[in-house]
């Protein structure tokens, strides 16, 4: 069953009321709208991976370790998985799992325990001090396009120097992932990470895009191109399918890096099946 998006019912990040001129935020309501709460255990292992891998130093420098995990779910599988993930890289870290819908955090607060906490909030995260890591997954896919740009302000205005803002979408078990990470100032890069097996074509991915690149996979736009660069280097490297699909994506990054895109990360990074280009290739046009 598919949700249709919604507008974010705020003028902070709208800047409309469905009734005429924006009014300011009434304090103490959350911003944003209670969404459905579709969640599985285990599904964002992939995002964990990157956050415990590539970018861990980013916890293990904060001076205050607070993480919130934005939009939970139904249940706060996910975000308990997240606190123990990141325990193993900073075992003082706080995560704080921060939902909209109240009877999911009364629920949720049953497995508070320390380091552990929920709370209802919005996009405007509710607590005191500032996140070195927001994770918003599957969230901001049930709002509209137009109010992107929006939610990502308000959030990395409340981010701690040198902290990341993941905004990321995946499928139901979590073999398909995309998160778009920002910092305080910009967007910094797109990953996707699948898993092997799960897809005849790279492109296959592009409807597990986030938000803001889900509706510019269309000729002329720049996701568009890598799109078609990932499928192009993947048919390419066929020949090499006899030794495994791990083989195959490598070549297939290694063809993207070479021809000119800016891919981060590397090779160890590729055999998980990942791959992180930075933004500045990728950025919408208009
Ligand atoms: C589809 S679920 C995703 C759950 C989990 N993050 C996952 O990916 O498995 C989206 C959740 O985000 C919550 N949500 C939507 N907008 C929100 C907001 N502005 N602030 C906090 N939670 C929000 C919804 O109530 C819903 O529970």
């Amino acid at each position: 069953m598919v949700q249709k998006a919604e507008r974010v019912a705020n003028a902070q990040i709208s800047g409309r009321t469905a009734g005429g001129p924006a009014k300011p935020a009434k304090p103490g309501k959350p911003v944003g709208n209670v969404t459905r709460g579709t969640t599985n255990p285990n599904r964002m292992r992939r995002v964990d991976r990157w956050l415990t891998g590539p970018q861990a130093s980013r916890l293990r420098a904060a001076e205050d370790p607070l993480v919130i995990d934005l939009g939970y779910g139904a249940t706060p599988a996910t975000a308990v998985e997240l606190f123990e993930r990141l325990r193993t890289v900073r075992p003082d870290v706080r995560v704080c799992g921060i939902e909209i819908e109240p009877e999911r955090v009364r629920v949720a607060k049953m497995l508070e325990r320390p380091g552990l906490s929920f709370q209802v909030g919005g996009f405007e995260l509710p607590l005191p001090g500032r996140p070195v890591l927001v994770r918003a997954f599957n969230v901001l896919r049930q709002y509209e396009e137009a109010d992107v740009a929006g939610i990502w302000r308000l959030v990395q205005g409340r981010l701690a120097p040198g902290g990341i803002f993941i905004d990321g979408t995946c499928d139901e078990i979590g073999r398909r992932v995309t998160w778009v990470s920002l910092d305080a100032e910009r967007p910094l890069s797109l990953s996707m990470s699948v898993r092997f097996g799960s897809f005849d074509l790279p492109s296959e991915i592009a409807e597990r895009l986030p938000k803001v690149l889900i509706h510019r996979n269309v000729p002329g736009e720049p996701v568009h191109r890598l799109m078609q660069a990932m499928d192009r280097a993947w048919l390419e490297s066929a020949p090499l399918a006899s030794f495994g699909n791990r083989q195959r994506w490598h070549a297939m990054c290694k063809a993207l890096l070479d021809g000119g895109w800016p891919v981060q990360d590397g090779p160890s990074r590729w055999r998980l099946g990942e791959l992180t280009v930075a933004w500045d290739a990728l950025a919408p046009l208009g």
